[in-house]
């Protein structure tokens, strides 16, 4: 996956880590760091695949194959949070933020306006479930609460996107 390395070796990309990292160091927060876009990129893979909706998504999207169509699902969960620490600065969503500051690193790994627009929509949509969500948008949301086993957290009787019912309390299924 050429583009997707190309994409985690960004400077850019880098630098929105680590303000992440810098802006989460109080245990009270849940990480945004490269091993949660990690997990979620991987699960995002396995849902459509579970699903046998590879093809659809190619085809609904006009992809040229299913390399591509990995890149693309890899690069949306490695980008989705890009934005947090944006959040914490000022208040600002961060599916949004993140949406327009993947618009800037995509084109530097080689992903085309087409595969730009699908994977920004999705991390745009990836906070809150909703009607019209595109195909990506709606597996990147599940993957992203799938990610997170709070059942085995230390944190849960506190956490207080667990007591506003943000996040439900997830068992292991990936
Ligand atoms: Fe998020």
């Amino acid at each position: 996956m050429k583009r997707v390395e190309t994409l985690v070796e960004d400077k850019y990309y880098q630098e929105y880590l680590r303000r992440n990292s810098e802006a989460e160091m109080q245990p009270k927060f849940c990480q945004h760091d490269f091993q949660h876009h990690l997990a979620v990129a991987r699960i995002t893979y396995i849902l459509i695949l579970e699903h046998n909706d590879l093809n659809y998504f190619i085809k609904d999207s006009g992809l040229s194959g299913k390399l591509a169509a990995k890149e693309i699902i890899f690069a949306a969960g490695l980008t989705h949070d890009i934005g947090k620490w944006k959040e914490y600065q000022c208040g600002i969503d961060h599916a949004s933020y993140g949406g327009r500051l993947a618009r800037e690193i995509l084109p530097r790994a080689l992903f085309n306006r087409n595969e730009i627009d699908i994977i920004c929509r999705a991390i745009y949509e990836h906070r809150n479930i909703s009607r019209d969500m595109s195909f990506l948008g709606e597996r990147l949301h599940r993957a992203d609460n799938l990610s997170r086993i709070c059942s085995h957290c230390e944190h849960r009787f506190q956490c207080p996107k667990i007591k506003n019912k943000e996040i439900s309390i997830t068992n292991f299924e990936y």
